[in-house]
């Protein structure tokens, strides 16, 4: 009714229609596990609904203890992360940094706003990760820092990369977007690097909507984060009462979320093993019914090192050709299944390619990125739609499409 009185029924009508479900089965669903609304509620009434209020302050230490970081600053979003550490490694003009061309957007653009130039490196063909055996011939005088994505919550080959940053005078920043709670050889991903990044993107384990993260495992890189993040002033300073007014000393923006998604995102993170139980059922479901489908349709399932523990954030199909891929996404789509695909190749991209990118530079991921399907997976996903997807997937052959 108050839809009505605020809108007028033109707007409502629209609002229904857009509510309506196009997938019965959609791709991600944004959840509730428990407490979230209750936190919302309390930020407001304390009085504290903007950013490092209480629940802020509790994410920080929730992920500080749970993943042995000197320091976790809750940020607007994993991008903003990024752009944060770009900013606190100094990222100046010319300066080289190596990612993988197989990655979201923002990986990338965080560097590339401060003058950087990417220099893209292929990815492996087991776990999608960049192939740490090609990163010293990239390495140039310029090169600044490599940026590992641990893709899927999979965890890059850490041993290796660091041993080679390390050798060169090189900085390492994880974008641990997939990975929050998976570890490598027992570390917590996020943990290896100066810098790492976290979202809590809607799609992703944890979420408040649009959030992320700034672990700083450097502890000379804590007090100047904190006046990056707080639009270059030493206001976080001045409410641990270590300075008596705050002012402008740095260059800086507003990285800092509403307290009130920290009130969202703290009771995600409070429900973390029920989270993550869920999803490891869920991925576990596909993996071990479309084995055999799998392997009748030359299709290949996910690759987990035995010394990584995966976050469970997705699980995707490697299909035979990108013509099989586009006829399992329609499959599916008949059934009311939403199932998507990423990432298009960044070096082949409009900026990529300004960048220098031309096809066959990253072979891998030119082939991958043709073939790669992820399936539905949300936190609530139920055994029904879950067993849904998999009949669907069961009874597709390449003829029937
Ligand atoms: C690997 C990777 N890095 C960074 C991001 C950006 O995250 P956000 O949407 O929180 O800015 C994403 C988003 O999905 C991602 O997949």
């Amino acid at each position: 009714m108050w839809l009505l009185n605020l809108s007028g029924p033109t707007l409502v009508s629209q609002m229904v229609l857009d509510q309506q479900p196009k997938y019965s089965i959609p791709f991600n669903r944004p959840t509730i596990v428990g407490k979230e609304l209750y936190y919302i509620s309390q930020a407001i009434l304390e009085g504290h609904s903007s950013g490092d209020g209480r629940f802020s302050r509790q994410c920080h230490q929730l992920l500080e203890a749970a993943l042995g970081a000197p320091r976790v600053l809750l940020t607007t979003s994993c991008t903003h992360a990024l752009e944060l550490a770009a900013l606190l490694i100094d990222i100046q003009p010319g300066d080289e940094v190596i990612i993988p061309s197989f990655t979201f957007v923002s990986t990338v653009n965080a560097f590339v706003l401060r003058g950087a130039r990417p220099v893209f490196i292929d990815i492996r063909p087991d776990t999608l990760n960049l192939d740490e055996a090609q990163l010293e011939r990239l390495i140039t005088p310029r090169t600044r820092a490599i940026v590992p994505v641990h893709y899927a919550g999979i965890g890059c080959e850490m041993d290796a990369i660091l041993d080679i940053a390390r050798r060169y005078g090189i900085q390492v920043i994880e974008d641990n977007a997939h990975g929050l709670f998976g570890t490598y050889r027992g570390k917590h991903l996020g943990t290896f690097g100066c810098l790492a990044t976290q979202s809590f993107h809607e799609t992703k384990n944890f979420t408040c909507g649009e959030g992320g993260a700034l672990v700083i495992n450097d502890p000379a890189l804590i007090d100047r984060a904190e006046i990056l993040r707080e639009k270059g002033t030493n206001r976080s300073r001045f409410f641990r009462g270590q300075v008596d007014k705050y002012t402008w000393v740095d260059i800086g923006s507003s990285y800092l979320p509403a307290d009130i998604l920290a009130a969202f995102l703290y009771a995600q993170l409070e429900a973390r093993e029920q989270i993550q139980a869920k999803r490891q059922q869920i991925w576990e479901g596909y993996f071990n019914t479309l084995g055999q489908w799998s392997e009748e349709n030359g299709v290949r399932l996910p690759v987990i090192p035995e010394h990584c523990a995966q976050a469970y954030h997705m699980f995707y199909l490697l299909l035979p050709s990108l013509n099989q891929r586009q006829a399992l996404i329609e499959h599916l789509k008949r059934s009311g299944i939403l199932s998507v695909f990423h990432y298009l190749p960044l070096h082949l991209s409009e900026m990529g390619t300004h960048f220098g990118g031309k096809a066959g530079d990253c072979p891998v991921t030119e082939d991958i990125s043709d073939r790669l399907l992820r399936l539905p997976f949300f936190n609530n996903m139920s055994e029904a739609e879950q067993t849904s997807v998999i009949s669907t997937i069961l009874s597709f052959t390449w003829g029937n499409s």
